[in-house]
């Protein structure tokens, strides 16, 4: 599969997770990448990294939802879960001397898009969360990044 490339489809409306987004997809194609150059000290930082970066994101993301009492939070909560548990096991499966970087970097393209277009995408619809500085959502950032 070939490198992820951001189309506006993606786009929530909340530039903050938006942000987000598209860190995550840096982190997809640098996982990609080092697949390619087959550098598995790089693939090694590159899913430490990538555990990291989602991580916080889902956290914020999950205080953001719980803050805005989002009555899907719950479902939305395992959805998360399940997919950092999906990452470590590939982690696993590396540091175990299999080479799984590109079929897990072909699956995040397909899973986050997913993802965003449908579970963020009815947060983003219906959380009311266009927030000026100042504000919750703004101390929330200065909190998680
Ligand atoms: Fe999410
Ligand atoms: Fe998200």
């Amino acid at each position: 599969m070939a490198k992820m490339s951001w189309d506006d489809s993606l786009n929530t409306g909340i530039n903050i997770i938006d942000h987000q987004h598209r860190g995550i997809v840096d982190y997809i194609n640098q996982l990609h990448d080092a697949a390619v150059a087959e550098d598995r000290e790089q693939i090694t930082e590159v899913f430490q990294g990538l555990i990291n970066y989602t991580t916080s994101h889902f956290a914020f993301e999950e205080d953001l939802l719980e803050q805005n009492s989002y009555p899907l939070l719950g479902a939305h909560k395992k959805v998360h879960a399940s997919f950092v548990n999906r990452i470590q096991k590939y982690y696993q499966a590396h540091q175990a001397g299999k080479n799984v970087a590109k079929a897990l970097s072909g699956e995040l393209q397909i899973w986050l898009t997913t993802h965003i277009k449908n579970e963020d995408g009815d947060y983003a619809r219906n959380v009311q969360i266009k927030a000026p500085t100042g504000s919750l959502l703004s101390r929330m950032v200065s909190r998680f990044f």
